[in-house]
């Protein structure tokens, strides 16, 4: 459908949730793919190859571009990477620590911005027609909402919304920069996306805010990463596509 045949493709944090049945969607569609994660989830696969690395180490650009960029020069790099910290869930407004934050910004923001300056850098380099995806949220332009919270296991984060905001704007930068050498670099905002640690009292809630009535499934947000892999949507560049079921417009 989105004629990936061969194109050779990067996934940061493609073990996860959303990462996963985006691999397997690219390999069915033909394309060459790279997962770079703390931890593999497949076995062995055509056209499938898995690294090892961390990108919240210091020494990850460098050992990224020797192995990964240098080497397979991906037409298409996404980043689905989810890096925090172990005190993660205490950058709520009660137990906000300057520390976690600049932390967890140096970790999940820096190092998708940092990464996706040198991708791009490398695409232009290399005159690679490339595409760059990322993955923000819609609490990266939404508040999130207390009632969800209340009565369920789960607080806001402070951090994450910082994070995610930024993410958006720093993609339309980067576009107003990179979109004349033939670079797409676009985010996508999923909305809560249905997982097995979710309690049944917030999926309730959730449902019953949201104009589709339901969470989303992973496998809705891969076939826009896919979209977005492919020349199909050659001309959307410095976008932030929002993937909710309409949970943001109301
Ligand atoms: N799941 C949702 O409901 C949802 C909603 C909106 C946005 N998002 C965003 O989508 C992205 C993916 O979310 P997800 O639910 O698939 O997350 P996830 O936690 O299931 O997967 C994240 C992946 O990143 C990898 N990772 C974590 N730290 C890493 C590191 N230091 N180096 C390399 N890899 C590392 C993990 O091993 C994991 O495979 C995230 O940026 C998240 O903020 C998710």
């Amino acid at each position: 459908m989105f004629n990936l045949k061969n194109k050779k493709i990067v996934i940061i944090g493609g073990s996860g949730l959303i990462g996963r049945p985006t691999i397997i969607k690219l390999l069915n569609e033909g394309a060459k793919v790279i997962n770079v994660d703390l931890k593999d989830f497949i076995k062995k696969k055509k056209n499938y190859k898995f690294h090892k690395l961390n990108c919240t180490l210091v020494d990850f650009y460098e050992r990224f571009s020797k192995i990964i960029l240098d080497r397979f020069n991906p037409e298409v790099v996404i980043n689905c990477s989810y890096p925090k910290t172990k005190d993660w869930e205490k950058n709520d407004f009660k137990n906000f620590a300057k520390t976690s934050f600049s932390r967890n910004t140096e970790y999940h923001f820096n190092s998708y911005f940092l990464f996706s300056k040198k991708i791009a850098d490398h695409m232009k380099k290399k005159k690679i027609r490339g595409s760059i995806i990322l993955l923000s949220s819609i609490y990266g332009f939404l508040g999130q909402n207390q009632f969800l919270y209340k009565g369920t296991s789960k607080k806001e984060n402070l951090t994450y919304s910082i994070i995610k905001g930024s993410l958006i704007n720093f993609v339309r930068q980067m576009c107003a920069y990179y979109a004349q050498y033939n670079i797409k670099i676009n985010s996508i905002s999923p909305g809560g996306i249905e997982d097995r640690s979710m309690s049944k009292m917030f999926k309730k809630k959730y449902s019953e805010i949201c104009p589709s009535k339901r969470l989303g499934k992973p496998e809705e947000i891969a076939s826009v990463i896919l979209f977005l892999s492919s020349n199909t949507s050659s001309y959307i560049n410095g976008s932030n596509i929002v993937v909710d079921g309409g949970f943001s417009i109301i």
